[in-house]
């Protein structure tokens, strides 16, 4: 069943060029989202004030890729709320509120309970769900199938960048919806979506550059992981996924906080992971990444500048393949991916087998 591969994780990763396709080729008509084979009808996309994202974990790190674009493009509220603390909250939610509850298996029971409590408020739930006929998209109004087919490894991969392509695509139908996207736009958006394959293709044939890297993080107690706007969202992931399979501590900072008071932790040999890919803060992010240099950290680098060669800002750069900035968190992801599992892997570790985790929480 592992085609090969020595672990269903590292086959997971390998598979996410074909489920993204999978799941965003029978959602695109003429050049456009299209969600009429998933039984949306436009109306719930029309009027929509605000959105809030529920989710748990690595679904709910995709809901934070998702708020990041969606505000940044469509300049429409977006709230993300961990799954079991909505659920206790009392929500904000409008009837022109659209809820989306992002989740793999889709009995996460904390999620289930939110989207209920979220029911009550609005008819506009709507489901990112990777098993079909699961509780949650039974219970949501709509529900959008992730088609990342089975998941085996625990830490989860293949369904968190299908979350983020899917997101992508139900973004660009709303953008187009409330009048915040023009047709040629969204065209040029879906094109650059389709593309996303081949991108992640290019990025995980740099897999063995990333065990080298690894071998210095093997004996790391603690790691940071740092960017900013959409790159920040991502290195919450990469550092959740680098915690659960190699049992390294592990923290993401949005790169300007780090200043008032984690520094104090950067000490000589400690790894920095850092993403910088976003262009509006780039020049700020290398100024990040060089007061942790200037601390002795061993900085790992994941950029789009192929001019990097300045030793004074890394001692690693992982060069990603030059797209439009929204889209680069799909090329990134998989480098942080690689990390964790080579790390996990080097460690003498069973990354499909974390210790104290289950692939689906179905208790509180
Ligand atoms: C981490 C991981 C978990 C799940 C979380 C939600 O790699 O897999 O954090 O993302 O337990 O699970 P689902 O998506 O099934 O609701």
């Amino acid at each position: 069943q592992k085609d090969g591969y020595p672990h269903y994780m590292i086959k997971e990763i390998h598979e996410q060029p074909q489920a993204i396709l999978r799941t965003i080729t029978p959602r695109i008509k003429n050049g456009l989202p299209f969600f009429e084979d998933d039984q949306i009808p436009d109306s719930f996309f029309e009027g929509v004030t605000d959105i809030t994202i529920i989710a748990c974990g690595t679904a709910m790190y995709a809901g934070m890729v998702g708020k990041t674009m969606i505000q940044n493009r469509l300049q429409i509220p977006v709230t993300v709320t961990i799954a079991s603390e909505f659920r206790y909250e009392m929500p904000i939610l409008s009837k022109n509120s659209m809820v989306i509850a992002v989740s793999q298996s889709g009995e996460t029971i904390d999620t289930l309970e939110a989207l209920r409590l979220a029911s009550k408020y609005t008819d506009r739930t709507i489901s990112l769900v990777n098993v079909k006929g699961s509780s949650i998209a039974r219970e949501s109004h709509y529900a959008l199938y992730t088609h990342a087919g089975p998941e085996i490894a625990v830490a989860s991969t293949k369904a968190y960048t299908v979350q983020c392509a899917t997101m992508y695509l139900l973004a660009c139908k709303l953008g187009l919806s409330l009048g915040k996207m023009s047709e040629a736009d969204a065209k040029e958006f879906i094109k650059t979506l389709e593309s996303v394959p081949d991108y992640i293709e290019a990025v995980i044939a740099k897999a063995s550059d990333v065990e080298q890297l690894t071998r210095q993080m093997i004996n790391s107690e603690h790691t940071f992981f740092i960017g900013r706007g959409l790159d920040y969202t991502l290195t919450m992931e990469g550092a959740l996924k680098l915690k659960e399979i190699s049992y390294i501590h592990a923290e993401s900072y949005a790169a300007g906080e780090l200043k008032h008071g984690t520094i104090a932790l950067i000490a000589e040999g400690v790894p920095v992971i850092a993403v910088a890919t976003q262009k509006h803060v780039y020049s700020k992010t290398i100024s990040n990444i060089r007061e942790v240099k200037a601390r002795g950290a061993y900085v790992i680098l994941l950029s789009m500048d192929e001019k990097i060669t300045d030793d004074s800002i890394c001692d690693v750069h992982i060069s990603l393949p030059q797209v439009p900035d929204e889209f680069a968190i799909f090329e990134a992801v998989v480098i942080l991916q690689l990390i964790a599992y080579y790390t996990s892997v080097g460690k003498g570790l069973n990354p499909d087998q974390p210790r104290n985790l289950a692939k689906s929480v179905t208790v509180e």
